[in-house]
């Protein structure tokens, strides 16, 4: 085979508009209504074919492990295992190889499902470089398996998310939503807050809806009065379980919530985004930079990243 064929897919990072999270699961993971919004952050996987499997990452999280308990390596091992035998290329399955390349802009550990955005581009990439011709069920069924947030990163939009957040229903909606995410240095584990949302004993078998920001998506408010309106509505069941295990970043969510209260800051509302620690501002997307500035001012510990959503699912580049 050619070893110069070279394949690069682009994926979406997210906020969670809303994240309604119910009592655990008899398999430990905990039912979810969400709705997810593909954000125009996005990280690239390029993928090139090499006799053995192998990565590295450029940009954000050059220190994150390139192992195989990284998702990429996952990701690519699990279709390589399960379709190999699918690929048009002349080689064996097991033959099958790649060097995959990474480019990070999503923050790492901050509730921006990065390591999902990373998943669901090898698998995009891989399925075109080595020809094995997965349906977009299949793809969704081995994203499923690679994690929760996988499924979304390669649908993009807008999506209303059940199940333990792998069950989707795009929700269509002609608006666009301006966001500043405000990063931290430090992650946050998204099973230490599941882990604190259970200890706190926050979870009723009745899963809280997502009916209020659906209305809003699907109201007839347009721009300014459709953003406004959605700011009413954020929800994030997981907000209280991050701000048990930091602190520092509720005392931050009070300050904005604050600001934004006594009109002092030009935005809407603001919300954890995911398991933290990142906190999502929703405001006009005219104005981000500006807000971001802002911010960046009144929390120099924090890094201001600037987003548009919805942005569009998992895509091959070239
Ligand atoms: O599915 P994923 O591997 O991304 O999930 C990471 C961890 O987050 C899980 O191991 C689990 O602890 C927690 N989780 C959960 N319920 C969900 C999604 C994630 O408990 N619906």
């Amino acid at each position: 085979m050619s070893m110069d064929r070279n394949v690069r897919a682009s994926a979406p990072g997210k906020v969670n508009i809303a994240l309604r999270v119910g009592a655990p699961r008899s398999d430990g993971f905990h039912p979810l209504d969400t709705v997810f919004e593909a954000l125009d952050v996005r990280d690239d996987v390029e993928a090139r074919l090499a006799g053995e499997l192998s990565m590295s990452i450029s940009g954000l999280g050059e220190d994150l492990p390139i192992d195989a308990t990284n998702l990429v390596i996952r990701g690519a091992q699990l279709l390589k295992d399960r379709y190999g035998w699918r690929s048009a290329l002349d080689c064996a399955p097991e033959e099958l190889g790649a060097q995959l390349t990474v480019t990070k802009r999503i923050p790492v550990a901050g509730g921006m499902a990065g390591g999902s955005a990373d998943a669901a581009a090898t698998l995009v990439a891989l399925n075109e470089l080595w020809l094995l011709g997965l349906s977009d069920e299949e793809l969704h069924e081995c994203a499923t398996e690679l994690g929760s947030d996988v499924p979304f990163a390669l649908l993009g939009g807008v999506a209303r998310g059940t199940g333990r957040g792998e069950e989707l229903q795009t929700l269509a909606t002609n608006q666009t939503h301006g966001w500043v995410m405000l990063t931290n240095s430090r992650g946050l584990s998204t099973p230490a807050v599941f882990n604190e949302f259970d200890r706190l004993d926050l979870g009723e078998a009745t899963v809280p809806d997502t009916a209020s920001v659906i209305d809003v998506l699907s109201g007839t408010a347009t721009g300014i009065e459709h953003r406004t309106l959605l700011g009413t509505v954020l929800a994030n069941d997981l907000e209280q379980p991050a701000r048990s295990l930091r602190p520092d970043v509720a005392t931050i969510i009070d300050t904005i919530r604050a600001h934004i209260g006594a009109g002092a800051l030009d935005a809407h509302a603001v919300i954890l985004s995911g398991s933290g620690p990142t906190i999502a501002v929703l405001a006009e997307p005219t104005h981000l930079d500006v807000l971001a500035a802002r911010l960046g001012k009144l929390f120099p510990e924090l890094t201001p990243v600037v987003a548009i959503g919805p942005a569009r699912g998992t895509y091959l580049v070239n």
